[in-house]
This record gives C-alpha cells, sequence and structure tokens, in this order.
C-alpha cells in the first residue's frame, strides 16, 4: 500500500497535467487547455468518415461526439455491440455501433469485415481504446493483456483497414507520456507474456511505447503517399482508466483533478485534432501532445526497434491464422 502510494507520487510526472489552464498556446495555436470543439470550430466534417476504438468511455466517447457533432460519419467500437449501441443512440448525427474486443482476434476479425462490408473510406482510425496498470498479471491468449489488448489487438485491427483507409487517411494511436515508464531494455521481447516478471506501471508504459512504435513503422510503410500514422499524448485525464489505481489514489486524483489534470474535452483534443485537423495533410511519424508536435523518448524514436517490433507482432497475430 505505502509503497503504490510513493509509486504513484512518482509517476506523477506522468500523471500530473500541471496547471493545463495555466499552460501556453504552442505552435499550433491550440494547448493543453483546448478543447476537442476547439480545435473543430467550423469545421464541416459531413463527407468524412472515422472510426474510433473504445467509444464507451472517457476519450473515446467525448472524440465519437465532437466528430459527430461536425458532421462525421463515426464508426464506434465497443467490446460489446450492447455498449457501442448505447454510445450511438445518445450520441449526434450518423454514429454506427461495431463490436470490436481488441483480446480476442475473432472479434477483430469480425470487426474488420463489418467496417468492409459498409464499403467506405476512412479518414482516420483513432486506435484510442486501453487499460492501464493492472494490479497482477493478467493475460489473454499467451501475452500480457496490457500487452495484448493496448498493441496487439490495435495491430491486427488497424493492418487489416489498411485497404479502407482513404488516400489522405490518417492512424492515430493513443500512447502516452507513460511509455518513458517501460522496463529498461524498451520492449521486453523475451518477457511479452509478463512470466519472468511483471511490474503493473512499467507493463502499461511498455504497451504505451508499442503505440507509439506502431504509428512510426507504419508511417515507414502505409501504401499510399498521402496517408499517415501519428502517436499522442492526450495529456492527464480522471477516466475509468484509473479503475485499477489503489482507490486511495483514485479518490485523491479526482479531488485534485479540476486542478491539475485536463478535462476529458480538453483530454480528446489532440487525437481529434491529428485526426482532422488541415493543418496535419502529409505530417506523418510524429509524435504530439496538447496539440503540438513533440519528442518523444529515445526508445520511442528507434526505428530499429519499431521494425522489431513489427516483425514479433506480426508473427503473434499469424499465429491466429
Ligand atoms: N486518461 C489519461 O490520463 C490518459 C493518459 C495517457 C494516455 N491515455 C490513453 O488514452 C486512451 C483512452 O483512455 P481513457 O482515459 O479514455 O480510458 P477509459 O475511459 O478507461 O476508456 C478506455 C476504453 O477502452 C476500452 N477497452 C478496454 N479494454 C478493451 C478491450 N479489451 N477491447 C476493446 N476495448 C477495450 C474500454 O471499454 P470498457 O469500458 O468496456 O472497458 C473503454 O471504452 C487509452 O489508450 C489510454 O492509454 C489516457
Amino acid at each position: 500500500m505505502l509503497y503504490s502510494f510513493f509509486h504513484s507520487i512518482v509517476i506523477s510526472k506522468y500523471v500530473m497535467g500541471f496547471l493545463p489552464s495555466m499552460q501556453r498556446s504552442g505552435p499550433s495555436g491550440y494547448g493543453a487547455s483546448t478543447t476537442a470543439e476547439q480545435v473543430t470550430v467550423g469545421f464541416d466534417l459531413s463527407a468524412r468518415t472515422y472510426l474510433v476504438t473504445g467509444c464507451n468511455s472517457g476519450l473515446g466517447k467525448e472524440t465519437v461526439r465532437v466528430l459527430a457533432l461536425r458532421g462525421a460519419r463515426v464508426l464506434a467500437l465497443a467490446r460489446t455491440l450492447e455498449k457501442a449501441k448505447q454510445v450511438s443512440e445518445r450520441m449526434p448525427g450518423n454514429v454506427v455501433p461495431i463490436c470490436c474486443e481488441l483480446s480476442e482476434p475473432r472479434s477483430i476479425r469480425a470487426a474488420i469485415q463489418e467496417v468492409k462490408r459498409l464499403n467506405v473510406d476512412l479518414d482516420a482510425v483513432i486506435a484510442n481504446a486501453g487499460i492501464m496498470a493492472l494490479p497482477t498479471l493478467e493475460q489473454k491468449n499467451g501475452y500480457e493483456l496490457q500487452f495484448f489488448v493496448n498493441h496487439v489487438g490495435h495491430f491486427l485491427l488497424v493492418t487489416g483497414l489498411l485497404e479502407q483507409l482513404a488516400a489522405d487517411g490518417r492512424v492515430v494511436m493513443l500512447a502516452s507520456a507513460a511509455h518513458e515508464m517501460t522496463y529498461r531494455e524498451g520492449v521486453q521481447f523475451d518477457n511479452l507474456s509478463g512470466e519472468k516478471g511483471y511490474s503493473p506501471w512499467k507493463a502499461y508504459g511498455q504497451s504505451k511505447l508499442c503505440n507509439l512504435l506502431f504509428a512510426r513503422h507504419l508511417a515507414t510503410c502505409l501504401p499510399v503517399a498521402g496517408q499517415s500514422a501519428n502517436a499522442v499524448h492526450p495529456g492527464v485525464i480522471a477516466t475509468s482508466l484509473m479503475r485499477n489505481m489503489n482507490p486511495l489514489i483514485t479518490v485523491a486524483s479526482r479531488l485534485v483533478s479540476p486542478i491539475f489534470m485536463k478535462t476529458v474535452a480538453q483530454g480528446a483534443a489532440t487525437q481529434v485534432f491529428v485526426a482532422s485537423h488541415p493543418s496535419l495533410a502529409g505530417v506523418n511519424e510524429k509524435y504530439f501532445s496538447d496539440c503540438n508536435e513533440k519528442k518523444s523518448s529515445r526508445y520511442g524514436r528507434d526505428s530499429a526497434l519499431a521494425a522489431t517490433l513489427w516483425e514479433k507482432t506480426h508473427g503473434i497475430i499469424e499465429a491466429f491464422g
């Protein structure tokens, strides 16, 4: 318990937004306090289609809401069709519910087929769903669960949808500043099951590094020149993502969140910005935070590591047939 408390203080560097409302805007004209509605003011997205994973909660739900508010058709993916439907029924505009459980290759493949059946060009795929800091080792398909859901599941989904990506389509991967908290070797290729040792935060950090590295490598091998792949850190926002943290820390976080953390509306801004803003046409292989380009960690910029991860993950998904 004490360890957990002090560990949470250490990770506060990654967890606290440090007075988002006081921070200045960056070169884009936007900053930590900008909301998803603000980055899309005046946009008419009625000819556009976006796909968002993790549509039923937190940043994903707000992303769906704002894109739909601007007229877009949004393919809203959740772990069950019921959850996706609950979102689509309450949203403005054209929101299409789709089931996609990211720990289940069969469910992911069914979601890919469902999108293909709709016969639409995707203007952006926003890989938003995620889980964080599971207190004890959990596995699925022989792999540590955060690695599988956050990275492998999205790898399978996104690569399966590349034929549907528009000529200027964008892939937006939800990474995190927590990618810096990964294991010493970046990605523990010899311990992807977690059985040789498990740390809740390092495993989360590793999975978020994988999201970043996936975007980096995908950016170099997209089938059409105008397409792009970028990664984002949304900021720090009190959402259900904290459900696995110590309850005391969660309560404390929620108490201080109005001062130190972003609101959900602000948290969704960077992914909506990177997915839809005209100023980013052709911008590829970058990492964004607070709606501005940022430098990621040494590992986050490691193209060789990204290529190795790609090969390894390709092998993992091929094993599922
Ligand atoms: N909040 C932050 O401070 C923060 C900071 C940095 C990065 N991020 C990243 O931002 C993204 C969104 O997080 P959030 O804060 O909005 O969290 P959230 O409110 O917990 O939402 C996470 C979403 O992912 C879905 N999900 C979880 N496991 C899944 C699975 N196996 N298959 C399909 N969907 C699954 C959840 O569905 P259920 O509700 O059904 O479980 C939920 O819709 C995550 O990738 C997270 O790592 C967040």
